[in-house]
């Protein structure tokens, strides 16, 4: 078992690890083969769904690995077509993942494009039940968090959207911290050009990959960034991003890609 460092963020209900593993698309035993070797490797973060179908295999590798519950952050999600069925879904996810709490629940996307308060509210409650440590969503505009706050007083302490250098837009983190919400950046290697030169050249002066670039970048912004590989090298790879720091200069270079 090896030990890393990941640097955490404080987010309301708790602290999340900076960097985590991504698991859509991995199924069929690649999803418990990655959790646990990624595990293996000091991952302590691992981001799952209803929707992948994989909660089982993730619940698998947890167990198996036999690692401190209280040392590994667990995410999951609502798809949308579960409004209305919040608390069986979430009871659903629990037993798939052999947990008695998560420790982030997401409302995976707007249901309908609608902000939907009333799930939020069902969220507070699997909150206040200590069925999940703290709540959030996804793929939500500032406009449909405010309506959150607005209607239930309380703001999501995430937001998972998708973010790359090529997504890089300053004035919406900003509007997220100003309410206190922890970005999640997803696709982080998928959408992005690793032929960058901004990537390739700060890439060459770390002697590291163009992908570590990447997610180091997503690090520096204080943007959680949760890279799915069901390969061990790149699992490593994809970890090991805490030993080189980005100078300013290079930063400026790749946030000018968004
Ligand atoms: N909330 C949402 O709506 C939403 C949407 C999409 C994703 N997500 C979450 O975010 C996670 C990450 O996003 P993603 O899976 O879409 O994309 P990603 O992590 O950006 O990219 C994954 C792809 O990149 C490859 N890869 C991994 N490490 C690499 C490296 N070091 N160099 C080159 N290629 C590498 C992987 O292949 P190998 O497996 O072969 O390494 C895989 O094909 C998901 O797994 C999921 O947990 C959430």
């Amino acid at each position: 078992m090896i030990h890393v460092d990941v640097p955490t963020l404080a987010l309301r209900g708790g602290a999340i690890p900076v960097l985590g593993l991504g698991t859509w698309q991995a199924q069929h035993g690649a999803a418990e083969r990655a959790v646990s070797a990624a595990l293996q490797l000091g991952y302590r973060h691992v981001d799952t769904a209803t929707m992948y179908g994989n909660e089982g295999e993730v619940g698998r590798a947890l167990s198996t690995v036999g690692i401190d519950r209280d040392d590994v952050f667990v995410t999951t999600k609502l798809p949308p077509e579960r409004v209305g069925r919040e608390q069986r879904t979430l009871t659903e996810s629990l037993i798939a993942l052999n947990l008695d709490h998560v420790d982030l629940w997401l409302i995976h996307w707007p249901p309908g494009g609608q902000a939907a308060p009333r799930t939020w509210d069902e969220f507070r409650a699997a909150r206040d039940e200590g069925l999940v440590r703290s709540i959030g969503v996804s793929n939500y505009s500032i406009r449909q968090i405010d309506e959150l706050i607005e209607v239930t007083g309380e703001a999501p302490a995430v937001n998972q959207i998708p973010y790359s250098p090529s997504d890089h837009d300053p004035a919406l983190l900003a509007a997220h911290r100003e309410r206190g919400i922890v970005v999640e950046g997803y696709s982080p290697l998928k959408r992005s050009d690793l032929r960058a030169p901004a990537l390739v050249d700060a890439a060459a002066a770390h002697d590291v990959t163009a992908a570590q670039v990447v997610l180091r970048w997503h690090v520096q912004h204080d943007v959680v960034v949760i890279p799915k590989s069901t390969d061990r090298e790149r699992l490593a790879a994809n970890l090991d991003v805490f030993g080189f720091e980005l100078t300013d200069e290079e930063m400026a270079r790749i946030d000018a890609l968004g």
